[in-house]
């Protein structure tokens, strides 16, 4: 492991098939609010702050601060926790993105330590001979596995921003692990639902079901012995035993044993990359998002510089004149993340032409009040060839340092693969590429060669840390979990917050669409009314009405400097704050 420090269909029926996976999926990823709804109530303080999903890594941020650590050790702290109590949706198996803003210098750069693919991929690895994408192959086991990069980035975050000793961050993941958790809510309900999986691997159910089979209820203690052993050793090396000593060793053994192909040398290979910002200016801020190989920045911005110009608040909230340019901005952006869109190390990726003016103007220009067009209308001129396992955080400190930190191991559980005994239960972020062109991966989402699978190269993704800068000091922390949703989450409670000025909790209570160009499915939340969705139909628009699968954690600083977060009610997470 080492840190760069540079910038740079198949039949219908099949296809059909498919998307009902995916939106069941999905279903899997997220609960609906009402179900799962044990949020706490938005909090406010002016010492620094921690949003996450799940209220036992919000406490240990905040232990962090309260010790004296800063936004780094924070939300190290916090992620490390999350892999141990929520490793459905985050851990060191798996990898992420981060933005730091630092406030000396007011500047804001970009963290990438997602997953990479093994020397030995190949764009055809899940394809049989026929040419066929062989259900699966890409999600389950141990051949779905990136070159994990959580723990680089971490240690990264650490090793250039922290203040704390590494072992006091890694301290609350390891005491829990080790000591135990009571099961939250959530968690039951994954390991309810994914019960057949756990149970065909011994290294999950060890830990997560009891001795007669059946999955820890919610209340009950679960310990992580393996992972504990794990921690302590990264407690004592750093980054250093899992990319280049004995844990690497014994991920690689486990690896080669079981069929996959990760080995020491891709391990000791992995790099931290340092990237610029994609920033753009809106309403008098700067909004700096998530660059190549995430698609979640550029999207994200063009929609905000198309909606920028539109008279939103007299349309409203909940109107059809709003949600029906949002979705069609939406089916725009989507389509150029699938044309073009793909690792900058392989191919150019025309980031500032998917946020220029020329961009914008086109697609506000091809905006039909009363109608939406079909598939081949979208995209702004670029050649087309035809709750998930993620998790959020966001964090400020008393100095207005801040970090917004996505990780993931991509669906819920990520590859079902644990390595060995190490307790590292491991990603499926293969998936994030395209197995074929034109063939939808787990989030229905497809792709051209620009995101097809190669050597060292590093899956396009949708997570989006945001950060939103007024007048040189933070003003909004955000993020989100749940594929492709992530985009439409964080551009609709930022929309939410910036625009319609509401409170970050009523921004993350509000209903959401979710639009992605193809599938071509307007998603609506539940609690639209009858008239707004026929009005939308009207339009021209198919939709489906469908729980929540998206989670976004935002905090906004006030004029007044009081800090102000909410959870998303999708999952359980928490929102505290230090008071001065
Ligand atoms: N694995 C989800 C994403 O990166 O978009």
């Amino acid at each position: 492991m080492s840190i760069l420090r540079s910038g740079p269909l198949r039949a219908a029926a099949d296809f059909r098939l498919r998307l009902r996976l995916c939106f069941n999926l999905w279903l899997g990823l997220a609960l609906p609010a009402t179900a799962e709804a044990a949020s706490s109530p938005a909090t406010s303080g002016t010492g620094g702050m921690v949003v996450s999903d799940s209220a036992l890594a919000t406490e240990a941020g905040i232990e962090i601060l309260r010790a004296g650590g800063d936004a780094a050790d924070a939300a190290v702290a916090t992620a490390l926790v999350l892999g141990v109590v929520q490793n459905f949706a985050s851990g060191l198996g798996g990898g992420g993105f981060a933005l730091v803003f630092r406030q000396t210098d007011s500047r804001a750069y970009a963290l990438d330590f997602r997953e990479v693919a093994p020397a030995a991929a190949s764009a055809t690895m899940f394809q049989d001979s026929a040419g066929l994408v062989i259900a699966g192959a890409s999600t389950r086991g141990p051949r779905a596995v990136g070159v994990p990069g959580e723990l680089a980035g971490l240690f990264f975050l650490h090793h250039r921003h922290g203040k704390l000793p590494w072992a006091q961050v890694v301290a609350p993941a390891l005491r829990l692990a080790r000591d135990g958790f009571v099961c939250p809510p959530l968690l039951a309900t994954r390991l309810e639902r994914h019960l057949a999986d756990l149970k065909l691997n011994p290294a999950l159910a060890v830990d997560f079901l009891t001795a007669t089979g059946t999955p820890h209820p919610s209340g009950t203690v679960i310990k992580r012995r393996a992972l504990a052993g794990t921690l302590q050793e990264i407690a004592r090396t750093g980054a250093d035993s899992f990319y280049r000593g004995a844990l690497a060793d014994r991920i690689a053994a486990a690896m080669s044993n079981e069929g996959g192909l990760v080995t020491r040398a891709d391990l000791e290979g992995y790099k931290v990359i340092e990237r610029p910002t994609v920033s753009i200016s809106y309403h008098g801020r700067t909004v700096h998002s998530m660059p190549p190989p995430s698609s979640g920045g550029a999207v994200l911005l063009q929609v905000l510089r198309v909606l920028e110009a539109l008279p939103l608040t007299s349309y409203g909230l909940s109107s059809v004149a709003y949600l029906h340019r949002l979705a069609e901005a939406l089916k725009h952006a989507f389509a150029d993340r699938a044309a073009v869109m793909g690792d900058p190390a392989f191919t150019e990726v025309p980031v500032a032409r998917l946020v220029s003016d020329a961009t914008v103007d086109k697609v506000r220009g091809h905006f039909r009040a009363y109608a939406t067009g079909s598939r081949a209308d979208y995209g702004a001129g670029f050649t087309l060839p035809l709750d998930s396992g993620t998790s959020h955080v966001s964090v400020i400190d008393a100095d207005g340092d801040a970090i917004s930190l996505t990780t993931t191991v991509n669906t819920t559980w990520g590859s079902g693969w644990v390595a060995g005994q190490t307790g590292l239960l491991m990603n499926n972020q293969m998936d994030d590429f395209v197995a074929k062109p034109g063939v939808p991966n787990a989030f229905g989402l497809i792709g051209t060669a620009a995101n097809a699978i190669a050597p060292f190269k590093r899956p396009l993704s949708s997570m989006s840390p945001t950060l939103v800068v007024r007048d040189g000091k933070i003003e909004v922390v955000i993020g989100a979990s749940g594929g492709p949703t992530i985009i439409t989450a964080t551009l609709q409670v930022l929309i939410d917050v910036l625009d319609f000025e509401l409170d970050p909790r009523a921004a993350v209570e509000a209903q959401r669409i979710h639009h992605q160009w193809v599938p071509e499915v307007l998603t609506l939340e539940p609690e639209f009314a009858p008239t707004l969705v026929d009005a939308l139909r009207d339009r021209g628009h198919t939709t489906r009405t469908d729980l929540r699968f998206s989670a976004v954690q935002v905090l906004v600083v006030g004029r007044d400097g009081r800090l102000r977060g909410a959870a998303d009610p999708s999952k359980q997470g928490t929102a505290a704050a230090l008071r001065p």
